[in-house]
């Protein structure tokens, strides 16, 4: 197989954990979109952010999808906004197999409420931000291949349920 697995999805929704896991199970490299980032700007996304502003990050993430996706083989974790460029879903489903990692609002606050290096979610009411960032995305988010829902799951039963998507 030569086609990248790319991951999208929600900020929580286990991009990462999984991507890890399932490159490893697949022997295949792993990316993690945000590291790429991070790496070629020498700064942290929440420095982006504060610094130049979510539109000059989108910039970048989209200099950085387009660079990914001419790779082959990868295990890919997106970050969260990566769909809401229609090029961007046009460079990434080119030459990559795109999985929904879908949770509940409740599952992604529950996940991702301790930790403070996701920008937008810093604000007075994370939930209210989670559902409305959502229920824009969701249907971005559904034009991927497959989606499987990790609401429930320990990452090694979501990476079952991709390694048995994969070999369909
Ligand atoms: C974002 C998600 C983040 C990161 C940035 C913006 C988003 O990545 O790219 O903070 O717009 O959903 P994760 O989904 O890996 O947290």
């Amino acid at each position: 197989m030569q086609k990248n697995i790319v991951l999208v999805g929600f900020m929580g929704a286990g991009k990462t954990a999984v991507g890890k896991a399932l490159a490893g199970r697949l022997n295949r490299h792993f990316s993690d979109l945000d590291d790429e980032i991070e790496s070629s700007e020498k700064r942290l996304i929440s420095a982006i952010f504060q610094e130049s502003g979510e539109a000059a990050f989108r910039e970048i993430e989209k200099k950085c999808v387009k660079y990914i996706s001419k790779r082959k083989n990868l295990v890919i974790a997106c970050g969260g906004g990566v769909v809401l460029d229609k090029e961007n879903m046009e460079n990434l489903q080119r030459n990559g197999i795109m999985i929904y990692l879908k949770a509940s609002p409740e599952v992604i606050y529950e996940r991702t409420k301790d930790y403070q290096h996701r920008p937008l979610l810093q604000v007075a009411d994370a939930k209210k931000q989670i559902t409305e960032l959502l229920q824009v995305r969701e249907p971005l988010y559904a034009q991927a291949d497959f989606t499987v829902d990790t609401s429930e799951k320990t990452i090694i039963q979501v990476v079952e349920e991709i390694l048995r998507i994969l070999k369909r």
